[in-house]
């Protein structure tokens, strides 16, 4: 029997693991991604990033780290060497199409357009009938080619590639600043010492207060000190953390098992799931408190105004915690004022700097960076050729958006968009396990 074909977009972390699935399955895959290297987000992350989970719950269930990563939280290239050992150890680079995007996908034959309707998310497979033509273009040379499969994987990736803009009133944005504006995918792929020459001496202005903010705002704050200091604007806080494990006990224990699971309302759950989740609701909020409370005494949240209005959990189980694994200093530099932190619902550019506009005031600046995400969505919205199945994927209201997370079955296709919290053998390799697998299987046998 022929090997069915399997198209796989994106090579960072979700798309090594779907190739590895594929080979071992015995299907045949060939995953294309546009950067010259593997890695997805890694490959591109500034160099004092590390990773914010402990190593212990970030790593390929089948592929330890290995010993001579002795720290807890892999830096940026030692979680590259990690991906790139996997990728060898598997044999998986001779299905990888490097510097070759891939730009529309469509879908030829087989099935009546209603059958389109049967499809709702996670469920049954339709009939094994069609194919997927894939269009892919070398970068280098500018050829495109066209490749025919029986199944298309999307790993596109969520924090990539897209980024989130402010966008403002005519004549309040930055065209009418005299500085330097820059968004974090960029700042984050210079090289280091670019990075460090484009702020050094300069006031800087980081808008936005995630996980991305907070790194490169102390980026900053290491090349300049407090001559002159970094200022953070940002809108709403979210709970940021130093250590994973509260009261000894690692959060994934109260947020990444499948008890925890049952704690939460969920799209499309039955009565039962549905009865328990709220029965259980005391405990979720009960577990949320103690976090709460643990992180408060521990850091001065309450000090510098960072105490978020919503609970613990809502961050946790979103996705928009952020760590500090050596968090006293960004404490530290907010005590000397080599950081300062600026909360303001709606803000402005002037020809000097930003407006906050709830303030009335002005902070004077030369850079701005957005670290405002990423429209992660805008990549699955737009890679068919079909607008229809763009629609269906990124449009409507039929998927839910299951905290950030799009496994969905669209007739062969599978997608994955979204991040992680710290477990990758949680979130990533069993929904694999439980999408992809199964799936594969009918169509194998
Ligand atoms: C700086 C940073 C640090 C992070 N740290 C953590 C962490 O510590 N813990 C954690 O749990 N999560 C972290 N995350 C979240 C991270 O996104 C996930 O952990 C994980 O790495 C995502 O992998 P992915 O393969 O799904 O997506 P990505 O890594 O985004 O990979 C997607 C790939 O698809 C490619 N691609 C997209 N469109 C096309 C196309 N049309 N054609 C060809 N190729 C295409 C892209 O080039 C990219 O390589 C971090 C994210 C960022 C940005
Ligand atoms: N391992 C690491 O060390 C590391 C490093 C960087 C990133 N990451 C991960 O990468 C992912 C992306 O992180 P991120 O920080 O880039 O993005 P993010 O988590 O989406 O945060 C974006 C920030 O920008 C703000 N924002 C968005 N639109 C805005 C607007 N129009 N005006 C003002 N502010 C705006 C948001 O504010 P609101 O909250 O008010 O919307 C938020 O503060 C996260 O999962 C993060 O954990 C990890």
């Amino acid at each position: 029997m022929d090997k069915k074909q399997v198209a796989i977009v994106g090579a960072g972390i979700s798309g090594l693991l779907a190739c590895k699935y594929c080979l071992s399955k015995g299907f045949k895959p060939i995953v294309f991604d546009f950067e010259p290297d593997i890695g997805g987000v890694w490959s591109k992350a500034m160099k004092t990033t590390r990773l914010q989970a402990a190593k212990a719950f970030y790593h390929f269930l089948d592929f330890q780290w290995p010993d001579s990563v002795t720290n807890h939280f892999p830096t940026q290239q030692q979680m590259m060497d990690y991906l790139h050992s996997y990728a060898k150890h598997f044999g998986l680079m001779p299905h990888i199409k490097l510097n070759t995007r891939v730009k529309g996908i469509s879908y030829e034959g087989g099935l009546a357009s209603d059958t389109w309707s049967l499809w709702n998310g996670i469920g049954k497979t339709f009939p094994p009938v069609g194919k997927w033509n894939v269009i892919a273009e070398d970068i280098q040379t500018t050829t495109t080619q066209v490749y025919m499969v029986d199944f298309v994987i999307l790993c596109l990736g969520r924090f990539k590639d897209v980024p989130n803009i402010p966008e403002f009133p005519k004549g309040k944005g930055p065209e009418v600043f005299q500085g330097h504006v820059i968004h974090s995918m960029k700042y984050s792929s210079m090289d280091h010492d670019k990075a460090a020459e484009l702020v050094k001496g300069k006031k800087v202005v980081v808008v936005g207060f995630g996980k991305t903010g907070l790194d490169i705002a102390r980026e900053c704050s290491s090349v300049n000190g407090l001559e002159p200091p970094t200022t953070i604007v940002y809108r709403r806080d979210h709970w940021k953390v130093c250590d994973w494990a509260p009261l000894g006990i690692p959060f994934s224990y109260f947020y990444c098992n499948r008890f925890s699971e049952l704690l939460v309302h969920k799209p499309g759950e039955g009565f039962l799931l549905s009865l328990l989740a709220t029965l259980l609701s005391p405990l979720r909020w009960g577990v949320s408190k103690l976090i709460e409370t643990y992180v408060k005494k521990k850091h001065p949240l309450a000090k510098f105004n960072m105490i978020p209005q919503h609970s613990f959990s809502k961050d946790a189980r979103s996705c928009l915690l952020a760590y500090m694994p050596d968090s006293d200093n960004f404490f530290d530099e907010l005590e000397k004022g080599s950081i300062k932190l600026k909360k303001s619902q709606s803000y402005s550019f002037c020809n000097k700097g930003i407006l906050l506009d709830e303030e009335n005031a002005q902070i004077e600046a030369d850079v701005v960076i957005f670290a405002t995400g990423y429209k992660g969505e805008e990549k699955l919205k737009h890679i068919f050729e079909s607008s229809t199945f763009g629609e269906f994927i990124a449009g409507s209201p039929r998927i839910p958006l299951y905290r950030f997370f799009k496994f969905q079955l669209l007739k062969n296709i599978i997608i994955k968009i979204g991040t992680s919290p710290p477990n990758i053998y949680y979130l990533i390799i069993n929904v694999i396990r439980e999408c992809v697998h199964p799936q594969f299987h009918t169509y194998h046998n």
